[in-house]
């Protein structure tokens, strides 16, 4: 049973956290082995069905940049899109969002850095530079009448600078919400973040935005992804982006590793009574196939050791053992008599 204060914290979200797949885009971009157009359509279906959310699917950025996601045109055009999912891809640029219009996404996510270095070695612009861009872009997704979220990248510190200083997060995420941003994603790219730093930041989030969306986006760089997790619930945060398997990593950002595990997020939230929507068997057969779609093994851990309550045959030689410790008790309350 979940305990009080988890309860109240269900009630007040109405108990619904929406889970958003980001092993498709977040994941794919930092495999070594490039996986192939036919296998990326058919994996993104079969997660279509496992009742998440949201699917970023690609990205739009430049395909020397990031080629492990050069195919985005032909996956958006080939996907099913099943009703009830949303289908997002990332931007970086004008370039990306024409592209993209293609096949419309149902949101565009656009990058921002809130780090200068960051945002240099990621994107190739100063902040600056990319806020006339993305400004550019939103103007371009709102003639097509695609919503827009934008992820702020670093926002719990960088790895090259150190701390990001509150106020500069929150005037990033005023300059786009101002601009007609439906949402913020606050990042944290390198898995730099700590439950307290997550509570206050969404809290002065919520205040300051309270009909903005906001997303946790976590990383699971050093073990502290799910209690992240845990303090935005806290705040009152209902969005959160994983991936499959815990795969993922920025590949500018030194030291970037996978992302809070979607299908580890989805088993805690159940058991902490949040409704997610997701069918969690389907979602861990999903995750058992990830290994095969990219060929090494994946960090996540539920799918190995099984759901809590995924119960193990006892060992053949458990009859033996009990009936002596049986016999032993006997004797013992025999002696003693
Ligand atoms: N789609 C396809 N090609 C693109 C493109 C896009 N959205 N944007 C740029 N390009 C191409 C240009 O045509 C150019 O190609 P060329 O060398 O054959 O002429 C090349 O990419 C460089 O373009 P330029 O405008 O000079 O960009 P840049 O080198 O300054 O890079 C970005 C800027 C944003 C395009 C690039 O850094 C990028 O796409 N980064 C992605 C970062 C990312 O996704 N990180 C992980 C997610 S947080
Ligand atoms: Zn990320």
């Amino acid at each position: 049973m979940p305990d009080t204060d988890n309860e109240s914290d269900a009630a007040r979200l109405g108990g619904r956290v929406y889970l958003q797949e980001v092993a498709m885009r977040d994941g794919l971009q930092a495999e070594a082995a490039f996986v192939p157009t036919d296998a990326k359509v058919a994996f993104i279906d079969r997660l279509s069905r496992t009742g998440l959310a949201k699917i970023e699917a690609t990205s739009f950025t430049s395909p020397k940049a990031i080629p492990m996601l050069a195919d985005a045109d032909e996956v958006m055009r080939r996907i099913e899109r099943v009703p009830g999912v949303d289908y997002a891809v990332l931007v970086a640029n004008v370039r990306g969002v024409e592209r993209a219009l293609a096949s419309p996404p149902d949101e565009f996510n656009l990058v921002l850095s809130c780090s200068e270095t960051h945002n240099l070695t990621n994107l190739r612009m100063t902040r600056a530079q990319s806020v006339a861009q993305l400004l550019a872009v939103m103007r371009v997704a709102d003639g097509a009448r695609v919503p827009v979220n934008v992820s702020l990248s670093c926002t719990f510190g960088c790895p090259m600078e150190g701390d990001v200083p509150e106020d500069v997060v929150l005037d990033y995420a005023a300059r786009f919400i101002d601009a007609g941003a439906h949402g913020i994603s606050l990042c944290d790219t390198t898995g730099m973040a700590f439950p307290a730093q997550v509570t206050a930041l969404c809290l002065q989030y919520r205040a300051r935005f309270p009909h903005a969306r906001l997303t946790l986006h976590g990383h699971n760089t050093r073990g502290i992804g799910l209690a992240n997790v845990m303090a935005a619930l806290a705040a009152g945060v209902d969005r959160f982006d994983a991936s499959l398997g815990g795969l993922g990593g920025c590949p500018y950002a030194p030291g970037a590793t996978g992302n809070v595990c979607t299908e580890d997020l989805a088993h805690l939230l159940a058991l902490q009574g949040y409704a997610t929507g997701v069918d969690l068997d389907r979602l861990l057969a999903c995750a058992r196939a990830l290994r095969e779609l990219v060929g090494h093994e994946v960090p996540g851990q539920v799918a190995k050791a099984g759901r809590r309550l995924d119960l193990h045959p006892v060992p053949d030689w458990f009859d033996e053992v009990r009936t002596r410790a049986l016999k032993r008790e006997v004797d013992a309350a025999g002696a003693s008599r």
